[in-house]
């Protein structure tokens, strides 16, 4: 996710701008850039610094021109590293059209061939470089019409984008467009604001206008004109804004957490964008696939359970021996490690020790590394010899939820290129996966419709003393997350086990009104049957069980319904369950969801 921010109107454009990069800068924060519109001609006037918006605001002098209008974005990298040169804003060749971008570009190495072809020079290694200069041809071929080429492009486009750009020779105006990507517009009185969501204005308007799919935006501080992409004008749909500034920072919700585990379907769309058919030789080039007769994944926490669930898709699709090790431990046993091991480091904020210590160590020992990431140019990509990044956005809470959706997909997504570059599985299985994968983010948001009753189901446990996770296949790495989520959000103890491990020893645990929650493998599989059995065991000892599953649970005092989906698949469903009843029982408890006791976000110490 990037934060966006355009305004135009009265008042001098930097201070507005500078406001709304401040109130979004939880969106993205790799670098940050504003380009303004001086007088009409005249080069824009542009600075952007990698790093944080405080690099930004330290680099501004007291003779920043005076200007109304103007763009701003602060970055979550996804094409290219933090740097000033891939920071957002990017221009033209002649200086006088900036545009900003949120979003993935799936097409963006096909436009840039044919655009340097043309004679467009680039700078960046972002896939929005190739937007710009796109737009600068359009707008020429529409004799200047910033709108009518926006509307243009959009149809060459193809992925997720939030658009937003400003011309030198019309220096009031600022034209937008949007696909699977937000963009809202701020009603002011003689000025009127562009943004990723209504924090960045929240301050000057509460009058707001949403923009649906395909849409172009153009406003000047006394108009507000918007179009589909054949130029149809269409009605404003003004809105009030009910939140307050510090809300809208989390989008209206009460905690970054439930946000983020909203977020899900999204996250997993664009991690999926341009994949499903296998991974671009950009990511893998580096790595010899031919050479590995083994893989190892490192992680820690939720990461780590993410690998665990990789094991069953990779060892199946790639028919190789896979081991996942808890990062922290993995060097001190001496592991046998050489150029035939492939090591994948999983990791949402990549500054993890255990996990960047352990990689070191296999790296030293000649390992292939290939890390899963979310946090671009941080340090274990940058260690790596080749990244699969997740596209999950920036990961306020504490409690990674979204992060986790995405190393899961992740995960998919490498057993299926393995398996293709190994022979083992054919193109037409990884056709059929990726359309199983693809219909991830509708079933996330048919989980997250049924979610509300939980709230009252988890108060029900709010003073139990622990709480006991059943899972079999990968079941079980999703019982052990739904376990640490409730650890770390709720305090209360609890754990997880494959199912058929009760009856050696765990089951003594149980006691009357033990709650149990039972992963259950999908309806009618033999597991599912092994599973319900588990579930008579510990009824039969006085726990109170509620299942999660696609099909009736007879025996479970509570089902929370998942929509069906491919075995290996399942976890990223039943696993939305698990992160909201952590999160209500967190409530009930009165703890801090976005910040628990005693943990941080990145463990940067061994
Ligand atoms: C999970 O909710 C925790 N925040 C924690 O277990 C986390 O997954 C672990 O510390 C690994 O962090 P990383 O993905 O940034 O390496």
């Amino acid at each position: 996710m990037c934060g966006i921010v355009g305004y135009t109107g009265k008042s001098s454009a930097l201070s507005p701008v500078l406001e709304g990069l401040r109130r979004l800068e939880y969106r993205g924060y790799d670098s940050a850039g504003i380009a303004l519109t001086l007088k009409p001609g005249a080069p824009l006037w542009v600075e952007k610094r990698a790093g944080k918006l405080e690099n930004l605001e330290g680099s501004l002098t007291p003779d920043v021109p005076k200007s109304h209008s103007g763009i701003g974005h602060t970055r979550w990298a996804t094409h290219g590293g933090p740097t000033d040169t891939n920071a957002h804003p990017h221009l033209d060749n002649e200086g006088k059209l900036a545009l900003i971008h949120n979003g993935i570009i799936e097409n963006y190495v096909e436009l840039r061939a044919a655009l340097e072809a043309k004679g467009h020079t680039f700078k960046s290694e972002t896939d929005t470089e190739s937007v710009v200069h796109l737009l600068s041809d359009a707008r020429k071929a529409h004799n200047g019409d910033l709108a009518a080429a926006m509307r243009d492009i959009c149809q060459e486009l193809r992925g997720s984008f939030t658009l937003l750009a400003i011309h030198s020779d019309d220096p009031e105006r600022i034209v937008g467009a949007r696909r699977n990507s937000p963009l809202v517009v701020g009603v002011g009185d003689g000025e009127n604001f562009l943004a990723s969501d209504v924090a960045a204005f929240i301050a000057h308007t509460k009058r707001a206008l949403e923009l649906g799919q395909d849409e172009v935006v153009d406003i000047t501080p006394s108009s507000i004109t918007i179009t589909d992409l054949l130029g149809n004008i269409l009605p404003h749909n003004e809105y009030e804004i009910s939140w307050d500034a510090s809300a809208a920072e989390r989008g209206g919700y009460t905690h970054f957490m439930l946000k983020e585990i909203y977020e899900q379907p999204k996250a997993i769309l664009d991690t999926l964008i341009g994949r499903t058919a296998g991974l671009d030789a950009s990511i893998t080039s580096a790595l010899n696939f031919e050479a590995v007769s083994k893989v190892v994944i490192i992680a820690c926490g939720t990461a780590y359970h993410a690998g665990l669930v990789g094991k069953y898709a990779i060892e199946k699709w790639a028919g190789i021996p896979v081991d996942v090790e808890y990062a922290s431990e993995y060097r001190y046993r001496d592991p046998s490690v050489d150029g035939s091991t492939l090591v994948i480091p999983i990791s949402q904020s990549g500054e993890t020790m255990d996990t960047l210590m352990a990689m070191r160590y296999a790296k030293t020992h000649g390992a292939q590394v290939f890390s899963v990431c979310n946090t671009n140019g941080s340090t274990i990509p940058r260690e790596s010899d080749a990244v699969l990044y997740t596209h999950a956005g920036p990961e306020i809470a504490v409690a990674s939820t979204k992060a986790f959706a995405t190393q899961l997909i992740a995960m998919y997504l490498v057993g299926l290129h393995l398996g293709l570059a190994r022979g083992v599985i054919t193109p037409e299985f990884v056709t059929q996966m990726g359309d199983e994968l693809s219909e991830l983010p509708a079933k996330v948001e048919q989980v997250l419709e049924t979610v509300e009753p939980l709230r009252e189901l988890t108060r029900k446990f709010k003073d139990s003393s622990s709480m006991l996770f059943l899972g079999r296949h990968v079941g079980f790495p999703t019982a052990l997350e739904g376990a640490l989520k409730l650890k770390e959000l709720a305090y209360m103890h609890a754990e997880g086990f494959p199912g058929g491990e009760l009856k050696h020893g765990p089951i003594a645990l149980i006691d009357q009104g033990t709650p149990v929650i039972a992963i259950m493998p999908a309806a009618g599989s033999l597991l599912a049957e092994k599973m319900a059995s588990n579930v008579q065991e510990v009824k039969a000892r006085g726990a109170v069980v509620i299942a999660i599953s696609d099909g009736p649970v007879p025996a479970a005092d509570h089902v929370i319904r998942i929509p069906s989906a491919h075995e290996f698949l399942q976890p990223v469903l039943s696993v939305v369950p698990l992160q909201v009843i952590a999160y209500e029982m967190a409530l009930a408890r009165g703890n801090d969801v976005d910040q628990p006791r005693n943990l941080a976000k990145s463990v940067t110490v061994e």
